[in-house]
């Protein structure tokens, strides 16, 4: 039976690789390398750094294969999801099919936590409901969430409340009643502008685990407008940008 590990890698910092990462990078024969263009050619270059760092006295290869790219959701958002993730799973299936022997054993890193904004597992799991036989271990890794508190020295959530996870293009509908602490990943528009800013404090970060981090926290309604500025610096010196953040009502704890 061929094999796969999905490893999280942690978001950002070789360090952040666990033990059983590292072991886990020792048993794979074959990596899946996605490449998803140039924009995230620095992420590519940190995880074929983590393959020449950790794996040790064992030859192994690594197939790279070009993610297509998501057409624009319209009204259809799901729609669109599905049908990216069918295009990116008849990749996948190739790579298990073609390029792993029967009793190989493939890996795929995935950054930060696979269980976390990350379509590796679903695809996977939508193979093997077609027939595709192989078998899948998960390595859980540090997402950009647990290095976001830790780099701002906080907890996540206020005494015996909640926290929410969600989406830039979800904030406006999911910051409201109830919710006093949420969690925002994958906003490429700064959706933070959108919510009352009065009472909310939020706590910033972009690029966060490697030497570019940069990390901002205060009233959201003092710091939005630095937050924008200083993005979109980033953005432009870099050529691509990984930013989350919380946003908390004030009075919580
Ligand atoms: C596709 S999701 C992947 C999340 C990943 N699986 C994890 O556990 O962190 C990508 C989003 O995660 C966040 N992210 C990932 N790495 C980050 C980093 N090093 N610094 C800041 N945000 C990061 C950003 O919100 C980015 O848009």
């Amino acid at each position: 039976m061929r094999k796969i590990l999905i490893i999280g890698i942690g978001a950002g910092d070789p360090d952040f690789l666990t033990v059983q990462a590292i072991n886990a990078l020792n048993r794979v024969d074959v990596f899946f390398i996605p490449d998803k263009g140039e924009e995230k050619a620095a992420l590519r270059h940190l995880r074929n750094n983590i393959c020449d760092r950790f794996i040790r006295g064992r030859s192994y290869r690594t197939v790279e294969a070009p993610i297509p790219a998501r057409r624009a959701a319209g009204d259809d958002y799901r729609g669109t999801v599905h049908d990216w993730h069918e295009e990116i799973s008849r990749l996948y299936e190739r790579f298990i099919m073609e390029e792993l022997g029967d009793g190989k054993c493939g890996g795929a890193l995935v950054w930060g936590d696979p269980a976390l904004y990350d379509s590796t597992l679903r695809i996977l799991d939508r193979l093997q409901r077609k027939g595709c036989a192989f078998d899948v271990e998960i390595i859980p890794g540090i997402s950009a969430i647990q290095v976001l508190a830790a780099r701002h020295r906080i907890a996540l959530n206020t005494i015996g409340r909640p926290v929410l996870i969600t989406t830039g293009r979800k904030l406006a509908a999911d910051f409201s009643g109830d919710v006093d602490s949420v969690v925002v990943m994958l906003d490429g528009e700064q959706a933070f502008k959108r919510v009352q800013a009065e009472g909310v404090d939020i706590f910033w970060g972009a690029y966060l685990g490697t030497p570019d981090e940069i990390l901002i926290a205060g009233k959201l309604s003092e710091v939005s407008g630095k937050i924008e500025r200083i993005r979109r610096e980033a953005r432009e010196k870099h050529g691509w940008i990984m930013d989350t953040y919380l946003l908390r009502k004030t009075g919580g704890d």
